[in-house]
């Protein structure tokens, strides 16, 4: 058996933080950061994202291509975009295509931008277009880990224009699940709700791996779950929290903050 202790500072950690309009960045990501590619060494991302998103343009031999335009931001690059798109192009356009300051997931490092390679490359809204490389990239992202995180259609949802140059890391397998059942990251959210620890995991199975994904919320008060040893509930008023967490020896797993109000557990059985 393995016990987990998380602190509530947590919730705001790993790579399924949902960052929207309504949930912002915490202050200064801790995480390292390293160049998204080689050619381009100054534009970064967390390093999990990085090595995933090179080894899929070895893949599809990619950088010939395509260029990356924009990685992490620091709070100061993302202000400075918001009120130069806003000078430039006006309130609607920017609220379109750029988060308010806070509120972006190029603050995470977990986002990046890509362009096709051409003479002029937009900043805002680089060509990507669903044609060639780029849409062999869209084929493949999720098997890296990888969501096209402002699709066409869902805009009410995420609350920005469809972006098809803007990719976010959020692991194996959730890319592949999101992708699977046509879900954004705000929907997902919500989806894994459905799917407490201790009570019912979701599976999903990738070869020979069963990987099983639940929910470990982090309220106390006001939660739904019974108040039993095997549905562990963590008490996030104060910090570090621990929960019991039944865990077969020797099974990997990783735990990720929603950014909201608790966890997503993922098991590879
Ligand atoms: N373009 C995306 C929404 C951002 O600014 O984070
Ligand atoms: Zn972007």
């Amino acid at each position: 058996m393995s016990t987990i202790t998380l602190s509530k500072e947590q919730i705001h950690k790993g790579n399924l933080i949902l960052v929207n309009r309504e949930y912002g960045t915490q202050p200064a990501s801790e995480e390292p950061l390293a160049p998204a590619s080689d050619a381009a060494p100054e534009i970064l991302l967390q390093r999990c994202a990085a090595t995933l998103l090179n080894q899929l343009m070895q893949e599809i031999q990619g950088w010939h291509s395509i260029v990356p335009v924009s990685g992490w931001r620091s709070g100061e690059e993302q202000q400075q975009i918001w009120d130069n798109t806003l000078r430039e192009s006006g309130l609607a356009f920017t609220e379109k295509y750029v988060a308010v300051p806070g509120h972006s997931e190029h603050q995470t490092g977990l986002a990046i931008d890509l362009g096709l390679k051409q003479e002029h490359i937009d900043f805002i809204c680089p060509d990507f277009p669903d044609t060639g490389i780029c849409r062999i990239f869209r084929q493949k992202a999720a098997k890296y880990g990888f969501i096209l995180r402002y699709p066409a259609g869902k805009e009410k949802i995420t609350g920005i224009g469809h972006e098809p140059w803007h990719f976010r890391y959020v692991g194996i397998p959730h890319a592949k699940i999101m992708e699977e059942n046509e879900l954004t990251l705000e929907e997902y959210m919500e989806f894994i709700r459905q799917y407490p620890h201790g009570a019912k995991a979701y599976r999903f199975q990738s070869g020979i791996q069963e990987i099983a994904v639940s929910f470990l919320s982090g309220r106390h008060c006001g939660c739904t779950f019974p108040d039993k040893a095997d549905f562990p509930t963590l008490h996030v008023n104060t910090a570090p929290v621990s929960a019991v967490i039944n865990l077969p020896d020797h099974h990997p797993y990783t735990v990720s903050g929603n950014n909201i109000d608790g966890f997503i557990l993922t098991e590879w059985r």
